[in-house]
């Protein structure tokens, strides 16, 4: 299976970052091709509402958002990565999301749009945050984030199949207890 990992943490080295490594790590013991991107290394200009992707299929403005488009033509699973940021999915991950408007949904008047490019695709969501479990659920916190990437999803066609959710985390935390890193890792190894 041809799996990428789209990781919109501006930290390479960080806590979202981590998890979603551990999670390749199983996904690689199964032989599975693996490829993670970080949007914080790609050059993606945000969306102007211009709404011509409707008609093109795709974002008019060509930047580093065809390699996210390459990658999801070719994946049959994708992973989406996001920090929680004031309740929602980082600044990197919105902005794609916006882009790829077009290449994933044909908006249809009084209907559900139709679905392009990812109909069928698994999908794996990963978030962190700062808050504790339980109150970043209760309150919305991890819980919104994590919405947002599976409406996208839902809309889209892909088939969410798992999620992780790394709570109380601090941005100066170097390492994750083996607990949560193995819960990521087997994650990895169940990809069918
Ligand atoms: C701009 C910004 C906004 C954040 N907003 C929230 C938030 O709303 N709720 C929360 O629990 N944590 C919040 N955090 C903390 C991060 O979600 C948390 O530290 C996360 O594990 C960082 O992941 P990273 O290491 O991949 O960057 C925020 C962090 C930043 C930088």
């Amino acid at each position: 299976m041809n799996i990428i990992a789209i990781n919109g943490s501006p930290r390479k080295e960080g806590n979202t970052s981590q998890i979603v490594s551990e999670i390749i790590k199983g996904a690689r013991k199964n032989k599975h091709d693996c490829e993670i991107i970080y949007l914080a290394e790609l050059n993606i200009k945000d969306c102007t509402g211009c709404g011509v992707c409707k008609e093109k299929r795709k974002c008019v403005y060509r930047d580093d958002i065809e390699k996210i488009e390459e990658a999801i033509l070719k994946a049959d699973l994708i992973i989406w990565a996001s920090p929680t940021h004031w309740t929602n999915v980082s600044a990197y991950m919105q902005r794609v999301f916006e882009r790829l408007c077009g290449f994933f949904i044909e908006p249809m008047p009084r209907r559900f749009p139709l679905k392009r490019n990812a109909k069928g695709k698994k999908a794996i969501l990963v978030t962190s945050c700062f808050a504790p479990w339980p109150i970043n659920w209760i309150f919305n916190i991890s819980r919104s984030c994590i919405n947002r990437m599976r409406a996208v999803c839902k809309f889209s066609g892909q088939k969410v199949i798992n999620t992780f959710v790394l709570s109380g985390t601090t941005l100066t935390m170097k390492e994750i207890s083996e607990k949560h890193l193995t819960k990521a890792r087997n994650i990895g190894k169940q990809i069918k």
